[in-house]
């Protein structure tokens, strides 16, 4: 596995649907950026296009509705959003009947302001409000602006089967919330996406059974966090959830062990956990399930307690060291992987080494390693100063990502010489003669095809190693 310094997961890339079964002769173009999430979501706004008629197209220059799906989460993640819609303005040049719209994030960010500051953009659709898409189409087909980003306290699109993109058919993302409410002080998700909502976890269930029957052999259940599921009949979070509706509820540990048991040859994995909320019946039931994948996103941001509380994380390095002790006590061979911020608002250089020695504590097996970024109406934003120098943040994030680079090697390494159950996602990028695919703790790992196929349970007996990747051969 790679270490990432992104700005995004999914740098944006066409996705393709199959045709629908009762064509409308228009074309869309579908792009996604950012996180798994908008992944998914791209999903729930592909399988509502479909079902009106469209197909998809891989050629901007071809399509009859542009829509991009947005992430605010630094700027730099707008910056590339912009860049992109300038190209689109060509194909508008040539097609001035061409529908662009903003979806997501930024769109829920940048509201109408967005149709005045981008004047090619016809649409624009929060992360809330993809039912009403068909309707805004019609509305922009008559040459009006069309905007929807109401967020809602109950849409988690539960009833929505999506069309699964890109798809390797082995494995697929699941929400299982939507929103958060957190409140992490540098964090622009809580106003993008609204109250965090659980998903009524039968649809959660149907949605994986229906998966596994279709050859699909591990989900991801994703939320901003997912300790904080809880379903008690409803899907907001209630203030107050009394014993009796507690004792009717299903927790995050719940529905995991309810995924679990479809099918032993279903992998379940999960992001993101929350160190705040991520409490030792989850870590019982991951070691109860050998299909409960071996493996906790716990990101950590700071490993400085002074930080963490400006942070508004809600837990102090101690905590969080507790919480990587509980992991390893429980499931002594589990992967464990973070996300970290360098140069947030005041910090230190004594600050910034209490990040690295936790770093080297902790010696993560990969990690999501970014500068800090101010976002509008953050709390950061409204009450600190953004004063740390780029210049120091982009060397204090050098220092954190060289640090990784030799952890993510030193973990990689331990992994020689044993055997690794792998489940094949597909043929290996590099040569069409051998397969790939992952381990429980998601480490990639590369062998010889022999017979083999995607989708296939393979135990690999692992040789050797790169960086970040394990190679072996089929016992
Ligand atoms: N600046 C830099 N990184 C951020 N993240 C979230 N907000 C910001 C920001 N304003 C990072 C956090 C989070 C991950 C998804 O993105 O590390 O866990
Ligand atoms: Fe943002 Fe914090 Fe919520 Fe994650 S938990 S989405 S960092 S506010």
């Amino acid at each position: 596995m790679e270490n990432k310094v992104i700005d995004e997961s999914n740098q944006g890339e066409a996705l393709l649907i199959e045709d629908p079964s009762h064509p409308n002769g228009k074309k869309l173009f579908l792009e996604s950026y950012g996180c798994a999430m908008n992944f998914s979501d791209s999903e729930i706004v592909a399988s509502i296009l479909k079902d009106k008629g469209f197909s998809t197209t891989q050629n901007f220059f071809e399509a009859d509705v542009i829509f991009v799906n947005t992430c605010a989460i630094r700027e730099g993640a707008e910056q590339r959003v912009r860049k992109r819609l300038t190209e689109y303005r060509k194909a508008k040049k040539l097609k001035p009947d061409l529908i662009i719209g903003v979806l997501g994030c930024m769109a829920e960010r940048l509201k109408s302001q967005f149709l005045e500051q981008e004047k090619l953009v016809d649409i624009v659709v929060g992360p809330d409000a993809y039912r009403s898409l068909p309707e805004l189409i019609e509305i922009a087909e008559t040459g009006q602006k069309a905007v929807n980003v109401l967020l809602s306290k109950e849409e988690t699109y539960a009833d929505i089967a999506p069309v699964r993109l890109g798809s390797n058919g082995v494995t697929a993302f699941i929400s299982i919330t939507r929103g958060c409410d957190n409140m992490c002080s540098f964090c622009v998700v809580p106003f993008t996406r609204g109250r965090e909502r659980s998903r009524d976890p039968q649809t959660i269930v149907n949605e994986a059974t229906d998966l596994f029957n279709e050859g699909y052999r591990e989900v991801t259940l994703l939320g901003q966090n997912v300790d904080s599921y809880l379903w008690t009949g409803g899907g907001l979070k209630k203030e107050n959830v009394s014993d009796e509706e507690l004792k009717n509820a299903t927790t995050f540990s719940q529905l995991l062990e309810k995924v679990a048991l479809i099918h032993y040859d279903l992998r379940v994995r999960f992001s993101t956990s929350h160190p705040k909320d991520m409490l030792d019946d989850v870590l019982h039931t991951i070691a109860k399930y050998e299909n409960i994948c071996n493996y906790v996103h716990l990101p950590v941001q700071s490993g400085n307690s002074r930080i963490l509380e400006m942070m508004n994380r809600g837990y102090t390095r101690e905590w969080y060291l507790n919480r990587i002790d509980a992991i390893r006590r429980i499931i002594p061979d589990a992967g464990i992987s973070m996300d970290i911020i360098s140069g947030f608002c005041s910090e230190t250089e004594e600050e910034h080494k209490d990040t690295l020695s936790l770093m080297e504590t902790v010696k993560y097996d990969f990690g999501y390693m970014f500068a800090y970024s101010e976002r509008p109406k953050t709390l950061a934003e409204r009450k600190l100063k953004d004063d740390v120098p780029v210049e120091v943040k982009s060397r204090r994030l050098a220092e954190i990502v060289e640090l990784q680079l030799k952890h993510s090697a030193y973990r990689t390494k331990q992994g020689v010489g044993k055997v690794h159950k792998v489940l094949v996602e597909g043929t290996s990028k590099k040569s069409k003669e051998e397969l790939f695919g992952r381990n429980s703790q998601s480490t990639v790992v590369v062998f010889p095809k022999e017979n083999y196929k995607k989708g296939d349970y393979v135990n690999v007996l692992v040789t050797n190693c790169t960086g970040g990747t394990l190679i072996g051969t089929a016992l």
